[in-house]
């Protein structure tokens, strides 16, 4: 739809250094990317907690659930896929600009789907985190079932199996959990992200 008669004032609210400054704490936004069942959720749940013990205000949105609400009319066609990172990343930067972290856990299979996100948020507020767990540990866990039902012909398009993805090229964090507990993973990528959101 056109913009012509819409008249955005960005610039007359008040602005996210002053909201950081309020909430002692620098904004960032932390995207889990992976397949299914590679461990983003666990992930994300743990390092929200870790970020909340540690006097961090932060919020988790996370595929499934956001999948049950907002963007509960998109489907897994690639135009939709599209449509839910990008609404996703529109929420992530209301957050931002309210100097509030969020911790992200979307598949965001492809690397365009990502630059999409970036560009959107911001590349300098925007922490990639790589959850490179093979396809053939997910299908193994296949801890929602979801597997077993796409190589039924069950679901359709489902990433992995019919539908693309695409690993990273430069994440900021990769994380594997083959060989690690969720603490470790966890406590790898706080290393990085403490000194970033520590005002
Ligand atoms: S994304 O590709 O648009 O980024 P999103 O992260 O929102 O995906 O949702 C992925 C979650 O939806 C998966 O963890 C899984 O539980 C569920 N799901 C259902 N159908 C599919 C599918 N066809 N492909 C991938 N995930 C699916």
């Amino acid at each position: 739809m056109s913009l012509e008669n819409i008249f955005p004032f960005f610039d007359k609210i008040i602005p996210q250094g002053d909201k950081e400054r309020f909430l002692k704490q620098r904004a960032k936004v932390i995207w889990f990317t992976g397949l299914s069942g590679s461990g983003k959720s666990s992930l994300a749940l743990r390092l929200e907690k870790e970020l909340f013990i540690r006097g961090f205000h932060s919020k988790l949105l996370d595929g499934d659930n956001i999948r049950s609400g907002i963007n509960r009319n998109l489907s897994f066609s690639s135009e939709d896929r599209v449509e839910n990172i990008r609404r996703i990343a529109e929420i992530s930067k209301l957050f931002l600009k309210c100097g509030i972290i969020t911790v992200n856990g979307f598949v965001s299979p492809t690397e365009d789907i990502r630059n999409m996100a970036k560009e959107i948020i911001g590349r300098d507020s925007f922490i990639e985190v790589f959850v490179n767990t093979p396809i053939e540990v997910c299908e193994e866990r296949d801890t929602k079932g979801l597997y077993k039902k796409a190589r039924e012909g069950k679901i359709l398009n489902f990433t992995g199996v019919n539908a693309p993805f695409e690993s990273p090229l430069d994440p900021t964090i990769t994380v594997s959990t083959e060989n690690k507990t969720v603490e470790e993973s966890v406590n790898e990528i706080l290393e990085y992200i403490i000194p970033r959101i520590t005002y």
